[in-house]
């Protein structure tokens, strides 16, 4: 293509972050109508729209002068309380606001801990499969990332030992519930455990829990941050609870690295958006949080329902279906011989995408898994989709 910036320019850093299958997907297809499993939005129908303009209007007319002025980068107090009790309460932790930081979402607080910790060649422990974004966010600190594979009830921790062992490793990263994109929550037990690893080993965690509150039966058991405080960085976000534009998330720190993160999110972008946060909090006080969870969890839960039972009812029996208990996704483990980059060049050209796994490795594993997001298709979409997809795959299977 003419007009390219000279890649040589670029940094060893930048060309170290891999793409992103679903940005270039998109990209490619334009403004073609596609039946998508693929993004990983929350439904828009659920965001409180009235509500937040009825804040928006509130915060305005009573803070004007301050929420439009530059503003402290640790995050605007009460936002910070709030996060704190609620949490607290939740848990029976001791969290106070001091060690709650606001981020431009928990994708910001990944960033800011991987520019903290992670030198070149550093080990970094990650759950096979793993979040892209957070592949995507670390990689450009150019760690040697480390696999360890997920389990039903989370990561092997025989496997974390033995890499804990290594003294290189300076961070795992572990998504604890409803994890994008296996859908796998840690047990209670295997949470205890972990921290018990941490401690044993004084290695560090980032645990990863934007889904904290999008669990379809109960919630989900406590954070390994409470067993393990001074060894995990435990962020959250209101990205699922109340709408990702609003770019809201925060990080609850042991106190001792909390002037350390601070600095780094200094320099990265002075700090969060004040009007946002304002907003964000006149929103919660003002309003019933629990009850609107209440409606998104219901939501969900019925549309991974329908998405479930339209996968069990088209696609070949040997294809493994994981049974989502929160978050936003599915996960499909396909037979010996299929290859979802394979399917999805067919799928795509009858109008249907998805996510093929290996977009949740580092080392090219993963072609024989799929991530299908439940929470954008309408009942209609999902069992056509499901049908075209099926058909495509017994296609590839016949020919195997
Ligand atoms: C596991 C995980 N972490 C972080 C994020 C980023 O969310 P946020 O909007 O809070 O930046 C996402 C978004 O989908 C996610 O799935």
């Amino acid at each position: 293509m003419e007009n390219q910036f000279p890649e040589e320019k670029f940094s060893t850093q930048y060309r170290n972050i891999p793409v992103s299958f679903v940005r270039s997907i998109l990209n490619a297809i334009g403004q073609q109508k596609m039946i998508s499993f693929a993004g990983g939005l929350p439904n828009p129908s659920l965001f409180p729209v009235g509500e937040l303009a009825e804040s928006t209007r509130a915060v305005m007319a009573a803070h004007g002068g301050t929420v439009l002025q530059y503003a402290g980068s640790m995050g605007y107090y009460p936002l910070r309380e709030w996060i704190a009790n609620r949490y607290s309460a939740k848990y029976g932790m001791s969290i106070t606001p001091e060690m709650v930081l606001i981020t431009n979402g928990s994708q910001q607080a990944i960033d800011v801990i991987s520019k903290l910790f992670i030198n070149p060649g550093d080990g970094v422990i990650l759950e096979k499969p793993s979040y892209l974004g957070a592949i995507q966010a670390m990689s450009a600190y150019l760690p040697d990332f480390r696999e360890v594979d997920l389990e039903e009830d989370g990561a092997n921790l025989a496997q974390i030992e033995e890499l804990f062992l290594d003294e290189d490793i300076k961070l795992m990263y572990a998504v604890t519930n409803a994890q994008n994109p296996s859908g796998i929550s840690y047990s209670a037990e295997k949470r205890k455990d972990l921290a018990m690893l941490l401690r044993k080993y004084n290695q560090f965690l980032l645990e990863d829990d934007p889904y904290n509150e999008i669990c379809f039966d109960g919630e989900f058991p406590a954070p390994v941050k409470k067993f393990a405080p001074d060894h995990v960085a435990w962020t959250g976000s209101f990205s699922k609870m109340v709408a990702p534009g609003l770019r809201n998330g925060w990080v609850v720190l042991p106190p001792a690295l909390v002037p350390h993160f601070d600095k780094v999110k200094q320099a990265t972008d002075l700090h969060p958006n004040n009007l946002t946060q304002y907003v964000l909090h006149h929103y919660l006080v003002h309003n019933d949080l629990d009850e609107h969870l209440q409606r998104i969890r219901t939501k969900y839960a019925g549309m991974a329902e329908c998405m479930v039972e339209m996968l069990k009812r088209y696609l070949p029996d040997e294809v493994h279906i994981t049974q989502p208990t929160g978050g936003m996704f599915i996960w499909l483990t396909l037979p010996e011989g299929l290859r979802a980059d394979e399917l999805i060049h067919r799928t795509m050209e009858r109008g249907v995408i998805f996510v093929p796994g290996n977009s949740f490795y580092t080392k090219g594993q993963g072609s024989n898994h799929i991530r299908l997001n439940f929470t954008n298709a309408e009942p209609d979409d999902i069992q056509k989709g499901v049908a075209i997809m099926a058909e495509e795959m017994k296609k590839l299977l016949c020919a195997v």
